[in-house]
């Protein structure tokens, strides 16, 4: 998977596969991603406007041409159809074609607003996705999930679009502040935990470099993350039951996030969430303590929260996962360990259980 410095990992998917390149300065292999058809292709650069401040130039003069620039405003609330239409009109405007290329620009915002873009600019036109945060390197630019959220809720309105590449370059993700790279590791714990068993004892011996960010070990993790969510896309493209096994943490991680009003980051509340469920595993005598405790060290260790900065009500917790879209029939789909690296999906979760687990991350 390596040349040179640029680690490789390829996403197979017949007609639609497509590799991911990481390292410091793999932005020079734009050239050649984006000349797919074309010596001359018209590009578009959609990007995080904090990004594209700190970024790019530097992005730009890698490029064969100059792109057309369109920046929104930080943040999830960027994610909507008016932030989608304002953008295509802007495309309208340059009269960008069926051959052009999009480039998607900053964190998993810019990823699924951007790739929702190409997704349906007329009808369909390939893009790159460029992350700039660790989470949406090593999660949310694989797999060709793009969409936007309506006031009902979080990513209702999408499209599977598989990219042409994703290029993660490092240089770009050293301007990450520490909490926003320290969330990000928490979906990395969360693949090894689901995966890779071999990847958590990896975890552990390198938790120092991590949270140092050495280059090495850092391409290294996104690599190994990136290989696990392609494998796991690649045999379950549409999310028709495998892919499922990637919301580890996130049924209670996503209502910690809605409850708490945002205050914690995506990756602090998956955090929480994989600690909940493992405590609901255990209560179940699917996984043992010794595992438990593990996980919870390595996420202390890595910066991440192993308690609530508030307490918050069992009853609202389970109030919001029973309208969580994960539901089916009514019962709540959990992902649950019973091993290191064995998920099983389970629906008959009760509202006590819920209760009972919630107090291994209550304030003390
Ligand atoms: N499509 C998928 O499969 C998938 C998977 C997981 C998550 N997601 C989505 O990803 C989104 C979250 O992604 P995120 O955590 O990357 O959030 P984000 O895109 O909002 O980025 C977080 C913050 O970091 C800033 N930033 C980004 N790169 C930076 C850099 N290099 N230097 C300095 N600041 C930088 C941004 O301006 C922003 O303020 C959510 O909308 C979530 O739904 C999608
Ligand atoms: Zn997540």
């Amino acid at each position: 998977m390596t040349s040179g410095n640029v680690l490789q990992v390829r996403v197979d998917l017949g007609p639609r596969s497509y590799p991911i390149l990481i390292g410091p300065g793999t932005r020079s292999e734009l050239t050649q991603v984006t000349r797919y058809r074309s010596r001359n292709p018209q590009l578009v650069v959609i990007a995080d406007r904090t990004v594209a401040d700190l970024h790019g130039m530097a992005l730009a003069a890698a490029l064969p041409n100059p792109p057309l620039v369109v920046t929104f405003d930080p943040g999830e609330n960027a994610k909507t159809l008016a932030e989608c239409q304002r953008i295509q009109e802007a495309l309208a405007a340059a009269r960008i074609e069926r051959g052009a290329v999009l480039l998607t620009f900053g964190g998993g915002v810019a990823g699924d607003l951007g790739g929702f873009v190409a997704a349906t600019w007329l009808r369909g036109v390939a893009y790159v996705q460029v992350p700039t945060t660790l989470l949406a390197a090593i999660d949310a630019s694989v797999g060709g999930k793009t969409g936007v959220n309506l006031t009902a809720g979080k990513n209702l309105v999408g499209a599977f679009h598989q990219p042409l590449a994703v290029v993660v370059d490092l240089d770009f993700l050293a301007t990450l502040p520490t909490r926003t790279y320290t969330a990000g590791l928490a979906e990395s714990v969360k693949h090894a935990l689901i995966r890779d068993a071999d990847l958590l004892a990896w975890h552990e011996r390198n938790a120092d470099a991590i949270t140092a960010r050495a280059p090495d070990v850092l391409a290294e993790l996104i690599a190994r993350n990136c290989a696990i969510k392609a494998a796991v896309v690649a045999a379950d493209e549409r999310e028709a039951d495998l892919r499922a096994i990637l919301n580890f943490g996130h049924t209670i991680g996503h209502a910690l996030e809605h409850l708490l009003e945002y205050e914690l980051q995506h990756g602090e509340c998956v955090a929480l969430g994989m600690l909940v469920e493992n405590e609901l595993a255990q209560r179940r005598g699917l996984i043992d303590a010794a595992l438990a405790d593990r996980v919870r060290t390595l996420l202390a260790r890595l910066g991440l929260p192993v308690r609530l900065p508030r307490p918050v009500a069992a009853v609202a917790v389970q109030q919001v996962c029973a309208v969580d879209k994960k539901t089916a029939d009514g019962a709540v789909t959990f992902v649950l360990l019973r091993a290191l690296g064995d998920p099983v999906k389970v629906r008959d979760v009760t509202p006590a259980e819920i209760a009972a687990a919630l107090e291994v991350i209550t304030p003390t």
